[in-house]
Protein backbone atom coordinates (compact mmCIF):
# COMPACT_ATOMS: atom_id res chain seq x y z
CA UNK A 1 0.00 0.00 0.00
CA UNK A 2 3.05 2.46 0.40
CA UNK A 3 4.05 1.27 -2.86
CA UNK A 4 3.55 4.44 -4.90
CA UNK A 5 5.22 6.34 -1.74
CA UNK A 6 8.06 4.14 -1.49
CA UNK A 7 8.63 3.97 -5.30
CA UNK A 8 8.04 7.64 -6.48
CA UNK A 9 10.46 8.55 -3.33
CA UNK A 10 13.30 6.32 -4.74
CA UNK A 11 12.78 7.56 -8.83
CA UNK A 12 12.76 10.96 -6.89
CA UNK A 13 16.21 10.11 -5.78
CA UNK A 14 17.17 8.62 -8.59
CA UNK A 15 16.00 11.23 -10.78
CA UNK A 16 17.31 14.33 -8.91
CA UNK A 17 20.67 12.48 -8.61
CA UNK A 18 20.89 11.61 -12.14
CA UNK A 19 24.23 13.71 -12.75
CA UNK A 20 25.70 11.71 -9.89
CA UNK A 21 24.82 8.35 -9.73
CA UNK A 22 24.83 6.56 -13.43
CA UNK A 23 27.65 8.54 -15.35
CA UNK A 24 29.90 8.95 -12.22
CA UNK A 25 29.23 5.09 -10.26
CA UNK A 26 32.79 4.62 -10.87
CA UNK A 27 33.78 1.97 -13.73
CA UNK A 28 35.08 -1.08 -12.58
CA UNK A 29 38.42 -1.76 -14.76
CA UNK A 30 40.36 -5.40 -15.18
CA UNK A 31 43.51 -5.87 -14.48
CA UNK A 32 45.32 -9.73 -15.45
CA UNK A 33 42.62 -12.02 -13.49
CA UNK A 34 40.67 -10.10 -11.61
CA UNK A 35 38.28 -6.56 -10.99
CA UNK A 36 39.35 -3.59 -9.51
CA UNK A 37 37.14 -0.81 -7.63
CA UNK A 38 38.29 2.71 -8.50
CA UNK A 39 39.91 3.56 -5.54
CA UNK A 40 41.98 0.31 -6.13
CA UNK A 41 40.01 -2.77 -4.16
CA UNK A 42 39.40 -5.56 -5.62
CA UNK A 43 36.02 -5.65 -6.42
CA UNK A 44 34.31 -9.20 -6.73
CA UNK A 45 30.38 -10.18 -7.78
CA UNK A 46 27.55 -10.49 -5.43
CA UNK A 47 24.61 -10.70 -8.28
CA UNK A 48 21.72 -11.83 -8.95
CA UNK A 49 19.87 -12.68 -12.91
CA UNK A 50 17.36 -10.30 -13.07
CA UNK A 51 15.05 -10.84 -16.13
CA UNK A 52 11.51 -10.15 -15.37
CA UNK A 53 9.74 -11.38 -18.31
CA UNK A 54 10.56 -11.67 -21.92
CA UNK A 55 10.48 -8.06 -22.40
CA UNK A 56 13.61 -5.91 -21.33
CA UNK A 57 13.68 -5.72 -17.93
CA UNK A 58 15.45 -1.98 -17.76
CA UNK A 59 12.63 0.08 -18.93
CA UNK A 60 10.46 0.38 -15.73
CA UNK A 61 12.46 2.75 -13.77
CA UNK A 62 9.71 2.82 -11.45
CA UNK A 63 9.70 -0.88 -10.83
CA UNK A 64 13.83 -0.78 -11.02
CA UNK A 65 13.37 1.31 -8.25
CA UNK A 66 11.56 -1.19 -6.25
CA UNK A 67 13.38 -4.07 -6.87
CA UNK A 68 16.66 -2.01 -6.41
CA UNK A 69 15.64 -1.09 -2.57
CA UNK A 70 15.35 -4.75 -1.51
CA UNK A 71 18.44 -6.12 -3.72
CA UNK A 72 20.22 -3.76 -1.77
CA UNK A 73 19.63 -4.94 1.77
CA UNK A 74 20.21 -8.52 0.25
CA UNK A 75 24.12 -7.01 -0.43
CA UNK A 76 23.93 -7.28 -4.49
CA UNK A 77 26.45 -5.49 -5.99
CA UNK A 78 25.65 -6.98 -9.85
CA UNK A 79 22.83 -7.78 -12.32
CA UNK A 80 22.81 -9.95 -15.00
CA UNK A 81 20.43 -8.90 -17.62
CA UNK A 82 19.61 -11.91 -20.78
CA UNK A 83 18.30 -9.80 -23.09
CA UNK A 84 17.68 -6.20 -23.68
CA UNK A 85 16.18 -3.72 -26.57
CA UNK A 86 18.46 -1.32 -27.51
CA UNK A 87 15.92 0.98 -29.35
CA UNK A 88 14.69 1.89 -25.57
CA UNK A 89 15.90 4.11 -23.07
CA UNK A 90 17.26 2.61 -20.32
CA UNK A 91 18.59 5.35 -18.18
CA UNK A 92 15.70 5.28 -15.50
CA UNK A 93 16.59 1.65 -14.44
CA UNK A 94 20.39 1.79 -15.20
CA UNK A 95 20.40 4.86 -12.37
CA UNK A 96 18.48 3.16 -10.47
CA UNK A 97 20.93 0.56 -10.30
CA UNK A 98 23.86 3.07 -10.02
CA UNK A 99 22.71 4.63 -7.18
CA UNK A 100 22.67 1.83 -5.67
CA UNK A 101 26.22 0.83 -6.01
CA UNK A 102 24.82 -1.94 -8.79
CA UNK A 103 27.05 -2.89 -11.37
CA UNK A 104 25.18 -4.55 -14.60
CA UNK A 105 26.35 -7.21 -17.10
CA UNK A 106 24.14 -7.49 -20.03
CA UNK A 107 24.26 -10.25 -22.68
CA UNK A 108 24.68 -8.70 -26.44
CA UNK A 109 22.55 -11.38 -27.84
CA UNK A 110 18.54 -11.22 -28.39
CA UNK A 111 16.40 -13.57 -29.23
CA UNK A 112 17.10 -13.34 -33.11
CA UNK A 113 20.80 -13.51 -32.81
CA UNK A 114 21.89 -16.62 -31.07
CA UNK A 115 25.27 -17.77 -32.51
CA UNK A 116 23.96 -21.50 -32.32
CA UNK A 117 20.49 -23.06 -31.51
CA UNK A 118 19.05 -26.12 -31.89
CA UNK A 119 17.22 -24.93 -34.88
CA UNK A 120 19.79 -24.04 -36.85
CA UNK A 121 22.46 -26.40 -38.87
CA UNK A 122 25.33 -25.00 -37.41
CA UNK A 123 26.80 -21.92 -35.77
CA UNK A 124 26.64 -18.70 -37.23
CA UNK A 125 28.61 -15.23 -37.14
CA UNK A 126 27.38 -12.73 -39.34
CA UNK A 127 27.25 -9.13 -40.23
CA UNK A 128 23.53 -8.92 -39.20
CA UNK A 129 24.52 -10.41 -35.66
CA UNK A 130 27.65 -8.13 -35.35
CA UNK A 131 24.75 -5.20 -36.64
CA UNK A 132 22.18 -6.70 -33.57
CA UNK A 133 25.21 -6.92 -31.14
CA UNK A 134 26.47 -3.34 -31.47
CA UNK A 135 22.90 -1.70 -31.36
CA UNK A 136 23.00 -3.27 -27.60
CA UNK A 137 26.54 -2.23 -27.53
CA UNK A 138 25.71 1.40 -28.24
CA UNK A 139 22.40 1.39 -26.50
CA UNK A 140 24.61 0.95 -22.96
CA UNK A 141 28.24 1.89 -23.12
CA UNK A 142 28.02 4.97 -21.54
CA UNK A 143 27.04 3.62 -18.55
CA UNK A 144 29.47 3.37 -16.23
CA UNK A 145 27.82 0.68 -13.99
CA UNK A 146 28.27 -1.63 -16.90
CA UNK A 147 30.33 -4.15 -15.88
CA UNK A 148 30.74 -5.89 -18.60
CA UNK A 149 28.85 -7.91 -21.66
CA UNK A 150 28.37 -11.17 -23.02
CA UNK A 151 28.74 -12.65 -26.54
CA UNK A 152 27.01 -15.68 -25.66
CA UNK A 153 25.02 -17.53 -23.27
CA UNK A 154 25.41 -21.40 -23.15
CA UNK A 155 26.05 -21.30 -26.68
CA UNK A 156 27.25 -24.50 -26.35
CA UNK A 157 24.97 -26.38 -24.49
CA UNK A 158 25.84 -30.37 -25.64
CA UNK A 159 28.90 -32.05 -25.77
CA UNK A 160 28.83 -32.10 -29.71
CA UNK A 161 28.72 -28.92 -30.46
CA UNK A 162 32.26 -27.80 -29.44
CA UNK A 163 32.39 -26.44 -32.90
CA UNK A 164 30.72 -23.27 -31.94
CA UNK A 165 33.63 -21.97 -30.02
CA UNK A 166 35.51 -20.50 -32.76
CA UNK A 167 32.12 -18.49 -33.66
CA UNK A 168 32.42 -17.26 -29.79
CA UNK A 169 36.03 -16.51 -30.45
CA UNK A 170 34.87 -14.14 -33.51
CA UNK A 171 31.95 -12.64 -31.98
CA UNK A 172 34.76 -11.15 -29.05
CA UNK A 173 37.34 -10.39 -31.24
CA UNK A 174 34.62 -8.20 -33.94
CA UNK A 175 32.78 -6.75 -30.55
CA UNK A 176 35.92 -5.87 -29.05
CA UNK A 177 37.82 -4.28 -32.03
CA UNK A 178 34.07 -2.88 -32.30
CA UNK A 179 34.26 -1.15 -28.56
CA UNK A 180 37.92 0.08 -29.67
CA UNK A 181 36.71 1.50 -33.10
CA UNK A 182 33.91 3.51 -31.19
CA UNK A 183 36.09 4.47 -28.36
CA UNK A 184 34.14 3.27 -25.84
CA UNK A 185 35.91 2.74 -22.07
CA UNK A 186 37.53 -0.72 -22.15
CA UNK A 187 34.74 -2.72 -20.46
CA UNK A 188 34.81 -6.61 -20.76
CA UNK A 189 33.93 -9.08 -23.42
CA UNK A 190 33.20 -12.15 -22.59
CA UNK A 191 31.80 -14.98 -22.50
CA UNK A 192 28.87 -17.28 -20.25
CA UNK A 193 29.28 -21.10 -20.67
CA UNK A 194 27.42 -24.25 -19.60
CA UNK A 195 28.74 -26.41 -17.37
CA UNK A 196 29.98 -29.64 -19.40
CA UNK A 197 32.37 -31.50 -17.48
CA UNK A 198 33.73 -33.15 -20.78
CA UNK A 199 34.35 -29.61 -22.53
CA UNK A 200 34.43 -26.99 -19.90
CA UNK A 201 38.70 -27.10 -19.71
CA UNK A 202 38.91 -27.42 -23.22
CA UNK A 203 36.45 -24.07 -23.41
CA UNK A 204 37.82 -22.25 -21.06
CA UNK A 205 41.02 -22.31 -22.34
CA UNK A 206 40.01 -22.35 -26.15
CA UNK A 207 38.63 -18.98 -25.68
CA UNK A 208 41.65 -17.80 -24.09
CA UNK A 209 44.44 -19.10 -25.77
CA UNK A 210 46.97 -18.04 -28.54
CA UNK A 211 48.76 -15.23 -27.69
CA UNK A 212 46.38 -12.73 -29.33
CA UNK A 213 45.17 -10.45 -26.94
CA UNK A 214 42.36 -9.37 -29.53
CA UNK A 215 41.21 -12.80 -30.03
CA UNK A 216 40.18 -13.95 -26.50
CA UNK A 217 37.32 -13.30 -24.10
CA UNK A 218 38.45 -10.80 -21.93
CA UNK A 219 36.31 -13.08 -19.16
CA UNK A 220 34.95 -16.12 -18.78
CA UNK A 221 32.50 -17.41 -16.56
CA UNK A 222 29.97 -20.26 -15.63
CA UNK A 223 26.98 -21.40 -14.98
CA UNK A 224 27.20 -24.06 -13.05
CA UNK A 225 24.57 -26.21 -10.28
CA UNK A 226 26.66 -28.07 -9.45
CA UNK A 227 26.62 -27.80 -5.54
CA UNK A 228 23.06 -28.62 -4.01
CA UNK A 229 22.74 -28.14 -0.29
CA UNK A 230 23.84 -29.52 2.23
CA UNK A 231 27.65 -30.14 0.12
CA UNK A 232 30.92 -28.94 0.41
CA UNK A 233 34.07 -27.55 -1.71
CA UNK A 234 35.07 -31.33 -2.44
CA UNK A 235 32.05 -33.21 -2.79
CA UNK A 236 30.66 -30.89 -5.02
CA UNK A 237 33.30 -30.49 -7.64
CA UNK A 238 33.97 -27.09 -7.09
CA UNK A 239 37.41 -28.08 -6.11
CA UNK A 240 37.74 -29.10 -9.40
CA UNK A 241 36.39 -26.18 -11.05
CA UNK A 242 39.20 -24.30 -8.48
CA UNK A 243 41.49 -26.36 -10.09
CA UNK A 244 41.09 -25.64 -13.80
CA UNK A 245 40.78 -22.22 -12.92
CA UNK A 246 44.02 -21.37 -10.97
CA UNK A 247 45.86 -18.53 -12.32
CA UNK A 248 43.37 -18.02 -14.83
CA UNK A 249 44.27 -15.86 -17.89
CA UNK A 250 41.35 -13.37 -17.27
CA UNK A 251 38.70 -13.14 -14.88
CA UNK A 252 36.50 -16.30 -14.00
CA UNK A 253 33.40 -15.95 -12.07
CA UNK A 254 29.75 -18.34 -11.90
CA UNK A 255 27.47 -16.13 -14.45
CA UNK A 256 24.81 -18.60 -12.41
CA UNK A 257 24.74 -20.73 -9.49
CA UNK A 258 22.10 -21.66 -6.82
CA UNK A 259 21.06 -25.44 -7.10
CA UNK A 260 17.37 -25.77 -5.77
CA UNK A 261 17.21 -29.39 -4.85
CA UNK A 262 16.65 -30.71 -2.46
CA UNK A 263 15.96 -27.31 -0.88
CA UNK A 264 16.06 -25.23 1.18
CA UNK A 265 19.23 -23.58 -0.86
CA UNK A 266 21.20 -22.31 1.90
CA UNK A 267 24.12 -20.62 -0.73
CA UNK A 268 27.04 -22.35 1.37
CA UNK A 269 29.15 -21.91 -1.98
CA UNK A 270 28.98 -18.60 -1.75
CA UNK A 271 31.42 -19.71 1.76
CA UNK A 272 33.83 -21.74 -0.97
CA UNK A 273 33.14 -18.93 -3.90
CA UNK A 274 33.64 -15.17 -2.00
CA UNK A 275 36.27 -17.18 0.88
CA UNK A 276 39.23 -18.65 0.65
CA UNK A 277 38.77 -21.78 -1.39
CA UNK A 278 38.35 -19.53 -4.21
CA UNK A 279 38.46 -16.00 -4.14
CA UNK A 280 42.26 -15.98 -5.12
CA UNK A 281 40.64 -17.10 -8.56
CA UNK A 282 37.67 -16.64 -8.97
CA UNK A 283 35.88 -12.93 -8.63
CA UNK A 284 32.50 -14.14 -7.20
CA UNK A 285 28.72 -15.22 -8.14
CA UNK A 286 25.90 -14.62 -9.77
CA UNK A 287 22.79 -16.22 -8.08
CA UNK A 288 19.96 -17.67 -10.71
CA UNK A 289 17.24 -15.81 -9.82
CA UNK A 290 15.80 -12.59 -8.60
CA UNK A 291 12.18 -13.41 -9.70
CA UNK A 292 9.98 -16.92 -8.67
CA UNK A 293 8.80 -18.39 -12.40
CA UNK A 294 7.88 -22.30 -12.70
CA UNK A 295 11.70 -23.25 -12.08
CA UNK A 296 11.03 -22.47 -8.50
CA UNK A 297 14.47 -20.45 -8.41
CA UNK A 298 13.14 -17.25 -7.16
CA UNK A 299 14.32 -14.98 -4.48
CA UNK A 300 11.67 -12.60 -4.46
CA UNK A 301 7.75 -12.82 -6.16
CA UNK A 302 5.29 -9.96 -7.09
CA UNK A 303 2.29 -12.84 -6.28
CA UNK A 304 1.88 -15.24 -3.66
CA UNK A 305 5.07 -17.19 -4.56
CA UNK A 306 4.06 -20.24 -5.96
CA UNK A 307 6.10 -22.01 -8.29
CA UNK A 308 4.61 -20.80 -11.80
CA UNK A 309 4.81 -19.15 -14.92
CA UNK A 310 1.63 -17.47 -14.57
CA UNK A 311 2.22 -14.85 -11.91
CA UNK A 312 2.62 -10.97 -11.84
CA UNK A 313 5.78 -9.71 -13.75
CA UNK A 314 6.28 -6.83 -11.61
CA UNK A 315 4.86 -4.77 -8.30
CA UNK A 316 6.29 -4.78 -4.77
CA UNK A 317 8.74 -7.39 -4.45
CA UNK A 318 8.15 -9.87 -1.25
CA UNK A 319 11.18 -12.22 -0.29
CA UNK A 320 10.73 -15.69 -0.77
CA UNK A 321 11.22 -17.69 2.47
CA UNK A 322 13.60 -19.19 3.26
CA UNK A 323 16.35 -18.43 0.35
CA UNK A 324 16.32 -14.64 0.80
CA UNK A 325 17.06 -14.95 4.14
CA UNK A 326 19.73 -17.48 3.50
CA UNK A 327 21.37 -15.69 0.58
CA UNK A 328 21.51 -12.70 2.71
CA UNK A 329 23.35 -13.77 5.51
CA UNK A 330 25.52 -15.93 3.49
CA UNK A 331 26.59 -12.52 1.59
CA UNK A 332 26.73 -10.49 4.89
CA UNK A 333 29.88 -13.03 6.38
CA UNK A 334 31.52 -12.87 3.10
CA UNK A 335 33.56 -9.51 2.48
CA UNK A 336 36.58 -10.93 0.37
CA UNK A 337 39.65 -8.23 0.11
CA UNK A 338 41.53 -10.24 -2.09
CA UNK A 339 44.65 -7.96 -3.86
CA UNK A 340 44.76 -4.07 -4.15
CA UNK A 341 45.60 -3.08 -7.64
CA UNK A 342 49.07 -1.82 -6.30
CA UNK A 343 50.06 -5.27 -4.89
CA UNK A 344 49.23 -7.01 -7.34
CA UNK A 345 51.22 -8.65 -9.97
CA UNK A 346 49.58 -9.38 -13.42
CA UNK A 347 52.39 -11.27 -14.49
CA UNK A 348 51.15 -14.55 -12.54
CA UNK A 349 48.72 -15.04 -14.86
CA UNK A 350 48.98 -18.23 -16.95
CA UNK A 351 49.02 -18.78 -20.62
CA UNK A 352 46.45 -20.96 -22.12
CA UNK A 353 47.74 -23.69 -24.71
CA UNK A 354 44.73 -24.60 -27.61
CA UNK A 355 43.78 -27.73 -26.74
CA UNK A 356 44.27 -30.63 -29.71
CA UNK A 357 40.80 -32.10 -30.28
CA UNK A 358 39.61 -35.45 -28.71
CA UNK A 359 37.43 -38.32 -30.43
CA UNK A 360 33.98 -37.80 -29.01
CA UNK A 361 35.00 -35.07 -27.09
CA UNK A 362 36.50 -31.53 -27.84
CA UNK A 363 36.60 -31.20 -31.59
CA UNK A 364 38.43 -27.87 -32.26
CA UNK A 365 41.74 -28.82 -32.87
CA UNK A 366 44.07 -26.60 -31.97
CA UNK A 367 44.29 -22.82 -32.37
CA UNK A 368 42.08 -22.91 -35.23
CA UNK A 369 41.63 -19.23 -38.01
CA UNK A 370 38.56 -17.76 -36.13
CA UNK A 371 35.61 -16.69 -38.33
CA UNK A 372 35.66 -13.03 -37.81
CA UNK A 373 34.32 -10.27 -39.59
CA UNK A 374 36.33 -7.73 -39.54
CA UNK A 375 35.09 -3.99 -39.91
CA UNK A 376 33.54 -5.15 -43.62
CA UNK A 377 31.21 -7.45 -41.37
CA UNK A 378 29.95 -4.29 -40.01
CA UNK A 379 29.50 -2.53 -43.13
CA UNK A 380 28.01 -5.64 -44.87
CA UNK A 381 24.92 -5.39 -42.52
CA UNK A 382 24.58 -1.74 -43.74
CA UNK A 383 21.38 -2.51 -45.18
CA UNK A 384 20.11 -4.78 -42.24
CA UNK A 385 17.41 -2.67 -40.28
CA UNK A 386 19.71 -2.05 -37.47
CA UNK A 387 18.15 -0.94 -34.36
CA UNK A 388 15.01 -3.44 -35.15
CA UNK A 389 14.08 -5.42 -32.55
CA UNK A 390 12.72 -8.22 -34.45
CA UNK A 391 11.38 -11.80 -32.37
CA UNK A 392 11.49 -14.67 -34.42
CA UNK A 393 8.04 -14.71 -36.16
CA UNK A 394 7.38 -18.32 -35.68
CA UNK A 395 7.09 -18.63 -31.77
CA UNK A 396 6.28 -22.21 -31.36
CA UNK A 397 9.25 -22.78 -33.17
CA UNK A 398 11.49 -20.11 -31.13
CA UNK A 399 10.16 -21.85 -27.82
CA UNK A 400 10.94 -24.96 -29.11
CA UNK A 401 14.67 -23.75 -29.60
CA UNK A 402 15.01 -22.78 -26.32
CA UNK A 403 13.62 -25.45 -24.78
CA UNK A 404 15.96 -28.19 -26.67
CA UNK A 405 18.37 -25.83 -25.90
CA UNK A 406 17.28 -25.87 -22.13
CA UNK A 407 17.07 -29.82 -22.17
CA UNK A 408 20.35 -30.25 -24.01
CA UNK A 409 22.20 -28.63 -21.00
CA UNK A 410 20.58 -30.86 -18.42
CA UNK A 411 21.53 -33.96 -20.21
CA UNK A 412 24.67 -33.07 -20.42
CA UNK A 413 26.53 -30.83 -18.00
CA UNK A 414 25.69 -33.11 -15.23
CA UNK A 415 27.28 -35.91 -16.81
CA UNK A 416 30.55 -34.88 -15.93
CA UNK A 417 31.56 -33.61 -12.22
CA UNK A 418 28.48 -34.41 -10.56
CA UNK A 419 27.85 -38.14 -11.91
CA UNK A 420 28.37 -40.48 -9.35
CA UNK A 421 27.62 -37.78 -6.24
CA UNK A 422 24.42 -37.89 -4.63
CA UNK A 423 23.85 -34.59 -6.49
CA UNK A 424 23.97 -35.94 -10.00
CA UNK A 425 20.58 -37.28 -10.22
CA UNK A 426 19.18 -34.45 -8.96
CA UNK A 427 21.68 -32.10 -11.57
CA UNK A 428 19.98 -32.89 -14.70
CA UNK A 429 16.63 -31.79 -13.46
CA UNK A 430 18.29 -28.91 -12.10
CA UNK A 431 20.16 -27.96 -14.86
CA UNK A 432 17.27 -28.13 -17.55
CA UNK A 433 14.80 -26.03 -15.39
CA UNK A 434 17.69 -23.31 -15.10
CA UNK A 435 17.96 -22.88 -18.78
CA UNK A 436 14.77 -22.61 -18.85
CA UNK A 437 15.10 -19.03 -17.84
CA UNK A 438 14.68 -17.99 -21.12
CA UNK A 439 12.13 -20.45 -22.18
CA UNK A 440 9.83 -19.31 -19.24
CA UNK A 441 9.80 -15.67 -19.92
CA UNK A 442 9.98 -16.63 -23.63
CA UNK A 443 6.60 -18.45 -23.87
CA UNK A 444 4.59 -17.81 -20.85
CA UNK A 445 2.66 -21.41 -21.59
CA UNK A 446 5.45 -23.22 -21.24
CA UNK A 447 5.05 -24.55 -17.79
CA UNK A 448 6.78 -27.32 -15.60
CA UNK A 449 3.86 -29.75 -16.83
CA UNK A 450 4.94 -29.26 -20.44
CA UNK A 451 8.57 -29.65 -19.33
CA UNK A 452 8.44 -33.37 -20.81
CA UNK A 453 6.81 -32.69 -23.65
CA UNK A 454 9.55 -30.71 -24.68
CA UNK A 455 11.95 -32.56 -23.67
CA UNK A 456 10.00 -35.47 -26.13
CA UNK A 457 10.08 -32.90 -28.72
CA UNK A 458 13.89 -31.71 -28.52
CA UNK A 459 15.01 -35.05 -29.98
CA UNK A 460 13.27 -34.32 -33.15
CA UNK A 461 13.36 -30.64 -33.61
CA UNK A 462 17.37 -30.70 -32.78
CA UNK A 463 19.57 -29.79 -35.69
CA UNK A 464 16.81 -29.42 -37.86
C1 LIG B 1 24.18 -33.97 -30.73
O1 LIG B 1 23.79 -34.61 -29.55
C2 LIG B 1 22.39 -34.65 -29.34
C3 LIG B 1 22.09 -35.16 -27.96
O2 LIG B 1 22.98 -36.11 -27.55
C4 LIG B 1 21.75 -35.47 -30.46
O3 LIG B 1 20.37 -35.53 -30.28
C5 LIG B 1 22.08 -34.82 -31.77
O4 LIG B 1 21.58 -35.59 -32.84
C6 LIG B 1 23.57 -34.63 -31.96
N1 LIG B 1 23.80 -33.82 -33.12
C7 LIG B 1 24.65 -34.16 -34.07
C8 LIG B 1 24.81 -33.19 -35.20
O5 LIG B 1 25.30 -35.18 -34.05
Amino acid sequence: MKLSTVSSALLGAAASAYAATSSTLPAISVVGNKFFNEDGSQFFIKGIAYQLSQADPLLDGDQCARDVALMKTLGANTIRVYHVDPTKDHTSCMDAFASAGIYTLIDLDTFDTYILDPTMAGPSWTGLQYARYADVMDAFADYTNVLGFFVGNEVISLLNQSLAAPYIKAAAHDMKAYRDSKKYRKFPIGYSAADIAELRPMLQDYLTCGGDDADIVDFFSLNSYEWCDPNTYVGSGYQNLEKQAADFPVPIFFSETGCNVPGPRLFADQASILGPDMDGDWSGAIIYEWIQEANDYGLITYGDGSASDDGPRSGTPTPMTPDFANLKSQWATLNPTGVSKSDYDSKTISTRSCPASTAGGWEVDGNVAIPTLGPAGLSSAANAPSGTFAMPTNQGNAATTTASKATGTGGTSPSGTASGTAAGSSESAKSSATSLKSLSVFNREFTAAGAALVGVMMVFTLWL
